[in-house]
């Protein structure tokens, strides 16, 4: 869908493997930055005006990495904005499912654009993440063109896999009422963790999806992760979700694990920032460095 040289919108933040797709294409990403309500109509307006984007890509149903779900009054105004400059979507919903507080679901984003729009979901986030099984929906001509494009990559999914999975979709209610039981404990044990633990730092709770989006008390994220390891903890800092680096002052932490393992992963973390020395105007602890280097 795109040329070398093309630009692709997207969110600021936004999933670290999709900003690697859009380079892999030598296409180039123009972000829009987020702010702590959403999605910001008029910065999109602007950038869909400004930089006349090949393609959008959006990640309305529990973002990742914000966890922030995009309001009906929004879908309708993006959606909009999309149709009058032609710009087709990705609309990226693996999330989708994960709606922690149960609220009333807004209308899909592609519902709110109609064509050309694609909806990608999958199996990973609603029953496994080691079900590599994942869908999309999209006008009938592009399907032709992506199904023609597929075999460079992958020449299908296992047929195992499908049959297992049209299985649990068969029970996917029942299913899904306990997988999300399991992760609003899980999310509430590494809220706890969080606030305990690291109690300068600033994390709201997300409706939904699998991570919180912490904000820290001074820039330092890329050192925490580097030191977080060393204490035995893996995490990707802010700036992995960012298109042009920065965001040393955001972590995010998924609450995928067992309420124990996240307990214990909030202080191994506290330790490993006091390690960093981060300060609030931006300077580390002059031993950190050297252990860095
Ligand atoms: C927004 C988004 N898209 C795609 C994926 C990849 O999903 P899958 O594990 O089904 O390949 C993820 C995984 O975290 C994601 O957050």
């Amino acid at each position: 869908m795109t040329s070398p040289g093309d630009r692709v919108l997207v969110e600021h933040p936004t999933y670290p493997n999709a900003l690697d797709a859009v380079r892999a294409v030598h296409a180039r990403a123009v972000p829009v930055a987020l702010d702590r309500t959403g999605w910001d109509v008029e910065a999109l307006d602007a950038a869909l005006r400004r930089s006349v984007p090949a393609l959008a890509y959006l990640i309305p149903d529990f973002q990742n990495p914000t966890g922030m779900r995009m309001p009906a009054s929004t879908r309708c105004e993006i959606a909009a904005l999309l149709r009058r400059s032609r710009t087709p979507v990705v609309a990226d919903e693996p999330l989708v499912d994960l709606d922690l507080d149960g609220g009333v679901a807004p209308p899909a984003l592609a519902e709110a654009v109609g064509e050309p729009a694609i909806t990608i979901g999958s199996a990973s986030k609603t029953f496994w993440g080691g079900l590599r099984i994942g869908w999309l929906r999209a006008p009938a001509e592009m399907v032709a063109r992506l199904v023609a494009a597929r075999p460079a990559t992958d020449l299908g999914c296992p047929v195992f896999e499908q049959l297992l999975l049209a299985e649990l979709l068969d029970g996917r209610d029942a299913l899904l009422a306990g997988r999300l039981d399991e992760l609003r404990t899980r999310r509430a044990a590494l809220l706890d963790a969080v606030r305990r633990h690291c109690p300068n730092w600033s994390v709201q709770p997300p409706g939904g999806g699998l991570s919180l989006w912490c904000e820290l008390d001074a820039p330092g994220s890329s050192r925490l992760a580097v030191l977080a390891a060393q204490h035995g903890v893996r995490v990707v800092p802010g700036s992995r979700f960012s298109a042009h680096g920065g965001l040393e002052r955001r972590l995010r932490l998924p609450y995928a694990l067992p309420p124990d393992v996240l307990i214990g992963a909030g202080e191994r973390l506290a330790l490993a920032w006091a390690a960093v020395g981060a300060v609030p105007d931006g300077r580390m602890a002059a031993d950190t460095d050297a252990a860095l280097a």
